[in-house]
C-alpha cells in the first residue's frame, strides 16, 4: 500500500522550510517591534467554544470543522482559527487584570478546516495572527492593520490592496438586519437552501454567499453603511483618519462582511493584486470583536485582530517574483581522506561549530572527488582538506571556493583564520 499525505495537507520539505523560517523570523521581529507577545494555545478546544464565537450559522462551524469525541465522551474540535482560543485564554487567565492594557498577543500555528482543496486553500494551513484585547481606541485598529501591512512589506510584497468596512455596533446591525430581512424575504425561494436558513439566523451571511452572488438582489441589498448610527460612523471615520496619518492606503468596500460572527465595527482584508496570483486573492482578514470576551463569560474587553496564512504569503511572493536571498550557504566543508584523517577532521568540525561557523563533513566514506562535489552543491565558501600527509604534518589544506586559492594552515590556527576570513 502506498501512503500519501491526507487531501488538503502538504509536507513542507527542506527546500521550502527555510523560506518558512525566514517568514517566521520577520513575524517575530515585527511583533517584537510593536510589542506583541507570543501566545501558544492548544490545537483543539471544546467544540462549543467555536459554536459560540465563530457562530453556529457560519460555513466554518456548519461544514468545515474537524470535530471528534474523545474517550471521555467530550466533543472536541481541531481549531479552525485562533481568535476564539486566544480570547478564551484571555478570560481564563484573567489577562484583563494585567496592568498594561490592551493585552497584545500573537500566534503562529496550524489551523484546520474541511474545505475544498485548491491553490491557496488547504485543510491544514498555518495562520499567523495577532489580537489586541482591552482597548476600543480606533488608533489600535490602525496599528493592527499597519502591523499586517508591515509583515508583507518586509517580505518584499508591493502588489497589495487593503479593503476596509464598518459592520457597526449591535444597534446599527439590528436595524440593518431588519432591512435585509424585508429585502430578501419576498424572494427567498430563489435562493440556495443555506441562504433560506440564513435569513432567519443571520441574514448578513446571505451577502457573503458564493452560490447566489450573481442574484441581482445582492447588488440592491441595503448597505450597512446606510445603517451605521452616529457612534459607529464616527468610530469608522476615526479609524480611517489614523490610517491616513500612518500613510496606509485603503479602499472602503461596503460589501465586506467577513465569514465569522464575532465581528463588529472595523472589518478588513488584504488582497494580492498580482496578476500571477490564483483565484483566491485574500491574503489576510481581520476585524474588531467587541463583546466576544463577554460572550464566553468574561468581562467587557473589546478587541481587534487579524490572521494571515503563511502559505498564501509565500504564494504571493512567488506571484510577484519576489524571493528571499538564497538558502544560506555552508561556511566550511571538511574533506577527509583515509582513516587517520577522520578523527582530527571530526574534532575540527566540533571546534568550528563551537565558533559559530556553519560546517559539515562527509559521512559516506567517499572519494575526494565526490566529497568536493558535495562541497560545491552545498555552496561551501571554504573547503578544508585533511589527508594522511596533512595529519603527519599537523596542517590542513584550506581551499577558498570563491577564488580557488589554496594554502596550508596549521591545525591550531584553523578556527581563528577561518573566522577572520568569513568576516
Ligand atoms: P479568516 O478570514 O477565516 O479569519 O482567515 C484569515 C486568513 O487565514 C485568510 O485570509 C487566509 O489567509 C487564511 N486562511 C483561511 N482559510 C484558509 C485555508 N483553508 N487555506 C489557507 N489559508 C486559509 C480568521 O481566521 C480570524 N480568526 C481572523 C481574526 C483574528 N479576526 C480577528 N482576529
Amino acid at each position: 500500500m502506498n501512503f500519501k499525505v491526507p487531501r488538503g495537507t502538504q509536507d513542507i520539505l527542506p527546500t521550502e522550510t527555510w523560506k518558512w523560517q525566514k517568514v517566521e523570523r520577520i513575524i517575530n521581529e515585527v511583533c517584537d517591534l510593536y510589542r506583541y507577545q507570543e501566545i501558544r494555545t492548544p490545537m483543539f478546544e471544546q467544540t462549543e467554544l467555536f459554536q459560540r464565537t465563530v457562530g453556529d450559522t457560519t460555513d466554518i462551524v456548519q461544514k468545515e470543522m474537524y470535530t471528534f469525541t474523545d474517550r471521555g465522551n467530550r466533543s472536541l474540535t481541531l481549531r479552525p482559527e485562533g481568535t476564539a482560543s486566544v480570547v478564551r485564554s484571555f478570560v481564563e487567565h484573567k489577562m484583563f487584570g494585567y496592568p498594561d492594557q490592551p493585552v497584545k498577543l500573537y500566534y503562529t500555528g496550524p489551523m484546520f478546516r474541511y474545505e475544498r482543496q485548491q491553490a491557496g486553500r488547504y485543510r491544514q494551513f498555518v495562520q499567523f495572527g495577532v489580537e489586541a484585547i482591552g482597548s476600543a481606541d480606533p488608533a489600535i485598529d490602525a496599528e493592527v492593520i499597519g502591523l499586517a501591512m508591515d509583515v508583507y512589506k518586509r517580505a518584499g510584497l508591493t502588489e497589495l490592496k487593503l479593503i476596509i468596512n464598518s459592520l457597526g455596533d449591535t444597534d446599527s446591525r439590528k436595524e440593518h438586519r431588519e432591512a435585509l430581512v424585508s429585502h430578501f424575504n419576498p424572494h427567498i425561494a430563489e435562493f440556495c437552501s443555506d441562504c433560506q436558513s440564513r435569513i432567519e439566523k443571520n441574514p448578513l451571511r446571505i451577502l457573503d454567499c458564493k452560490v447566489d452572488s450573481g442574484n441581482p438582489l445582492m447588488a440592491s441589498a441595503p448597505s450597512l453603511a446606510d445603517y451605521l448610527n452616529e457612534e459607529s460612523a464616527s468610530y469608522f471615520e476615526n479609524v480611517k483618519s489614523y490610517l491616513d496619518d500612518a500613510g496606509i492606503p485603503y479602499v472602503v468596500d461596503a460589501n465586506l462582511v467577513r465569514g465569522l460572527d464575532y465581528y463588529n465595527h472595523t472589518a478588513f482584508e488584504i488582497m494580492s493584486t498580482s496578476s500571477g496570483f490564483g483565484a483566491i486573492t485574500t491574503l489576510c482578514g481581520g476585524g474588531r470583536y467587541n463583546g466576544l470576551a463577554e460572550e464566553i463569560g468574561g468581562p467587557p474587553a473589546p478587541g481587534i485582530g487579524f490572521a494571515m496564512s503563511i502559505e498564501r504569503l509565500l504564494l504571493a511572493m512567488e506571484a510577484e517574483g519576489k524571493s528571499f536571498t538564497d538558502e544560506p550557504a555552508l561556511d566550511v566543508y571538511i574533506v577527509t581522506l583515509g582513516d587517520s584523517a577522520r578523527r582530527p577532521g571530526f574534532k575540527l568540525l566540533g571546534e568550528l561549530r563551537a565558533a559559530d561557523i556553519r560546517s559539515d563533513m562527509d559521512y559516506m566514506d567517499r572519494k575526494m572527488k565526490a566529497q568536493m562535489k558535495s562541497a560545491d552543491r552545498l555552496e561551501a565558501k571554504t573547503v578544508i582538506i585533511i589527508g594522511e600527509d596533512e595529519v603527519a604534518e599537523g596542517v590542513a589544506q584550506v581551499k577558498n571556493m570563491v577564488d580557488g586559492t589554496q594554502e596550508k594552515i596549521p591545525f591550531a590556527e584553523l578556527v581563528v583564520t577561518i573566522k577572520n576570513k568569513l568576516k
